[in-house]
């Protein structure tokens, strides 16, 4: 489907996320602070997706990041109309943020197949799970923007708890409690190898658990590499409450982690 040459319109893309977080701009700080982390965030996004893509034809690496420029588009009118990136509280800021790549007809330098495969992995790329059925390269594409995100999600998650409280982008937390302990459930879920679901979380730490059960649905060998590189496990062991449970469940995504690498190792 994809040929390996490059892909003429990436820089004018590139170019015009820079002028669209601009018409973002915002006079109250606080506001600024939330479009500069989703700036920051699609940044990261697009190295990410560069990285995992290594080895992957240079075609695929260029889509991988055309699809991670275009992919929160939708968090800037999200949290300028609601204040809020909690889509349950808003709106799903991945069909927004598809919207907007159909309204500006941003992708029109593809051929139509490339296009349809970048629009659906935009508009995917939060689903609670890669739906079957999807062609090959389309799924692929997903896949890796998913990883990608992931990995920058970690990173400004983190970020967050060693950022001082005032000068922290306020959406970043969801706006859950900061309550001691964790909630049995989402530990159970966690320590069991499930993917935890937002509906069921009830403090900040439950938050904390939900994003270090990302893991279990981390798709590229690259990227669980990267997610050793970056001690993404110690990151999250130093945030989350220090307690016996606790160590258990780290212990269980640490397992699952090396044995995903070492089945992978003879794998690209
Ligand atoms: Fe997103």
């Amino acid at each position: 489907m994809m040929s390996d040459a490059e892909v003429p319109g990436l820089e004018p893309l590139r170019a015009w996320f820079a002028s669209y977080c601009d018409s973002f701009r915002s006079a109250d700080p606080e506001q600024q602070r939330n479009f500069d982390l989703k700036e920051k965030h699609t940044r990261n996004v697009c190295l990410a997706a560069r990285r995992i893509a290594q080895g992957e034809s240079p075609r695929f690496c260029t889509l991988a990041e055309v699809a991670a420029v275009c992919h929160d588009l939708g968090r800037f009118p999200q949290f300028r109309d609601y204040h809020t990136f909690k889509d349950s509280d808003s709106v799903n800021h991945a069909h927004l943020s598809a919207q907007v790549v159909k309204q500006r007809a941003l992708l029109d330098f593809l051929p139509r197949e490339e296009r349809e495969a970048v629009e659906i992995a935009v508009r995917l790329h939060n689903a609670f799970e890669v739906p079957a059925g999807l062609p090959p390269e389309t799924e692929k594409l997903l896949r890796l923007l998913r990883d990608a995100d992931k990995l920058d999600i970690w990173r400004v998650f983190i970020e967050y708890f060693e950022t001082p409280e005032e000068e922290r982008p306020s959406a970043a937390g969801l706006g859950f409690p900061d309550l001691p302990g964790c909630s049995p459930e989402v530990m159970d879920a966690v320590r069991k190898g499930k993917m935890v679901h937002l509906s069921s979380l009830r403090s900040l730490n439950d938050f904390k658990l939900l994003q270090l059960s990302w893991i279990y649905d981390i798709n590229f060998v690259s990227t669980l590499r990267l997610i050793r590189e970056r001690g993404v496990l110690e990151q999250f062991a130093a945030i989350l409450p220090a307690d016996e449970a606790v160590a258990d469940v780290l212990a269980q995504v640490r397992g699952y982690l090396e044995r995903r690498l070492k089945e992978g190792a003879g794998a690209a």
